[in-house]
Order: structure tokens, then C-alpha cells, then sequence
């Protein structure tokens, strides 16, 4: 784990409040896992906000770039997209577990709601370099307008399926619909499943893979005050009342395996 202030290399919208983040960490790009996240501050000298946030890496460029693609929902993230080329962001990692890569010859299956595309978009970019997998990806957003990263999907040959609430893009409807939909026609080729997004998608992403009983890694994300293991802010009740009772999402996640997570209570 690092701590770094790096220079912002760039910082564009590239979707309704949807922000491209690029800054060069030689040291990071080379250890940064798919499913890890980076905890950033985005002022050097104030402070304000007080708290780090979390972000997944969303992927690497030119080997020495690493990116974040975030949403504007606040105070933190307002502050970030207002940084420019050449400024300075404070970050912590590469923090978290990351996926478990399927095996080359097993079926996989992204599912991502808004920015959950973020890890998943890293994901399927190392499965590509490491085994050319096959993959499918479903893929849903409130509108056309927060769509984002099609274009780069479908360079790195994912088959992609598109969900938008309103129905203005794709399929109308939610991403976990398109999800029972393919599981209904095709569940003789079990895949393996990754999903990343709210956590009520997550919910029922997770309850139809335990039913059908598939293997499905869940990215969550939670509210994290430190991101190292120290205020207990971001427990989740554990499934296995044998094993522990709580997972730490920033110690031992943000990915879990679908059933080690007490979805009822979630
Ligand atoms: C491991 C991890 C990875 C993440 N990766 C990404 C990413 O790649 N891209 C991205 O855009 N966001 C990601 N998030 C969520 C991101 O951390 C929050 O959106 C961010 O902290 C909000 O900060 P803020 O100061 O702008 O908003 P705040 O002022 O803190 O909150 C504004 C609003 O957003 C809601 N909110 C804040 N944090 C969360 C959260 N974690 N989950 C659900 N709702 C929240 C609050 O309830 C509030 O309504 C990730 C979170 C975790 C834990
Ligand atoms: S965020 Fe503090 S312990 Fe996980």
C-alpha cells in the first residue's frame, strides 16, 4: 500500500456528471488489481473535505497511467471534478482484495449498474491481456444520457447489452431484468458471474445466482470513513453464522463471494 500526491494528467466530463480521471502512477499501474480502490483526497493543503474517498481503479493506460471514473454526488466528488491538468490529488492504495479471475475456459458475465462499471470496465480489460476471455457484459444506467464507456467495451470485443430505466438507450428497464431474462434462456452454459453497482441490484443480483446456484463476485460499495480497517464504518452482517459475523468491506472485500453476505439484512 502506498501513499502518494500525483499530478492529474486528466479530468473530462464524459458523460451526464460523469467524470475520466487520469493521473500517472508508475508504482501503482504496476500493482493495481481489478476490484482494488484507491482512497483520495482531492486538496493537498485544506482538508476539506476532512475524509478520503474511495474509488475503484478503473483501469490503466500507457502502463504508467492509472484512471478513476466518478459521479458527481456531492461535496468530495463536486471538489475533484473541478481539478484540473496539472494539479495535485492525495491517494491511498491500492486498497481491497480484487476479483478472483475465472478460469480461461468459464463463462463470464459482468454486470454493472452506473458506476459500477468502474472496476468491471478494469476487469474486462485484464481478462482480455491475461486469457482473450469471452465476455458478455450487461450494462444499465438511469438514462442515455449517463452512458458511458460503450465505445471502449466494444473495442476490447465484450458483448454488450444496454439497460436505461427511462428506455431512451437499450433495453427499458433494470440491468438485474436483463440479468433473469439471459439466466431463463441459457442457464445450461453456467457462467461465472461479477457484478458491481447499487446495493439494491446487488441484492437480487446475488439472491437469483444463489438460487440458481452459479458462482457470482459482488464488488460493494459501501460508505467508508477510512478505508484502512480502523472505524468499523463499513461492516456488512456475514452469511455464516459458523464464521465470522461481520465483514470488513474495505479489509476484507469490497469483492465477495455472493453467499458470504447476509442479503437480508442489506
Ligand atoms: C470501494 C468503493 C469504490 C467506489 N468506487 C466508486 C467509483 O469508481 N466511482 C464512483 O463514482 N463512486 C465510487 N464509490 C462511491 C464514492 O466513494 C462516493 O460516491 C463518494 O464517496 C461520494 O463522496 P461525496 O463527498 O461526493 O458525496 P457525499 O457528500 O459524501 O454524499 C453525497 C450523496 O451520495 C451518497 N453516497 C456517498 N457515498 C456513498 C456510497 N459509498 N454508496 C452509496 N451512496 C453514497 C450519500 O448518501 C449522499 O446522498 C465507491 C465506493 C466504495 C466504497
Ligand atoms: S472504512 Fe474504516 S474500517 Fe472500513
Amino acid at each position: 500500500m502506498l501513499e502518494e500526491v500525483v499530478s492529474i494528467e486528466f479530468n473530462r466530463e464524459i458523460g451526464k456528471d460523469t467524470f475520466l480521471m487520469g493521473f500517472r502512477s508508475p508504482l501503482l499501474a504496476s500493482c493495481a488489481n481489478p476490484g482494488q480502490f484507491l482512497m483520495i483526497h482531492s486538496g493537498r493543503e485544506t482538508r476539506d473535505p476532512l475524509l478520503r474517498r474511495p474509488f475503484s481503479i478503473h483501469g490503466i493506460q500507457d502502463k504508467n497511467t492509472l484512471m478513476i471514473l466518478y459521479k458527481i454526488v456531492g461535496k468530495g466528488t463536486s471538489l475533484l471534478s473541478a481539478l484540473k491538468e496539472g494539479d495535485a490529488i492525495s491517494l491511498i492504495g491500492p486498497l481491497g482484495n480484487g476479483f478472483t479471475f475465472p478460469r480461461p475456459t468459464e463463462r463470464t458475465l459482468l454486470v454493472a449498474g452506473g458506476m459500477g462499471i468502474a472496476p468491471l470496465f478494469f476487469l474486462a480489460q485484464a481478462l482480455k491481456k491475461a486469457h482473450k476471455h469471452e465476455i458478455t457484459m450487461f450494462l444499465g444506467f438511469p438514462t442515455s444520457q449517463e452512458v458511458v464507456m460503450t465505445d471502449q467495451l466494444k473495442d476490447l470485443n465484450v458483448d454488450l447489452s444496454l439497460t436505461t430505466e427511462d428506455g431512451s438507450l437499450g433495453m427499458k428497464g433494470l440491468v438485474s431484468d436483463l440479468l433473469d431474462q439471459h439466466l431463463s434462456q441459457e442457464l445450461t452454459k453456467k457462467p461465472v458471474i461479477y457484478a458491481c453497482g447499487p446495493t439494491p441490484m446487488l441484492k437480487k443480483i446475488a439472491q437469483k445466482a444463489i438460487t440458481c446456484n452459479l458462482t457470482c463476485y459482488v464488488c460493494l460499495e459501501v460508505y467508508m470513513a477510512c478505508g484502512l480497517g480502523i472505524c468499523q464504518g463499513c461492516a456488512v452482517k456475514a452469511a455464516n453464522s459458523k464464521g465470522k459475523s461481520y465483514h470488513s468491506v474495505c479489509q476484507d472485500g469490497p469483492v465477495f463471494s455472493a453467499e458470504t453476505i447476509d442479503w437480508e439484512v442489506m
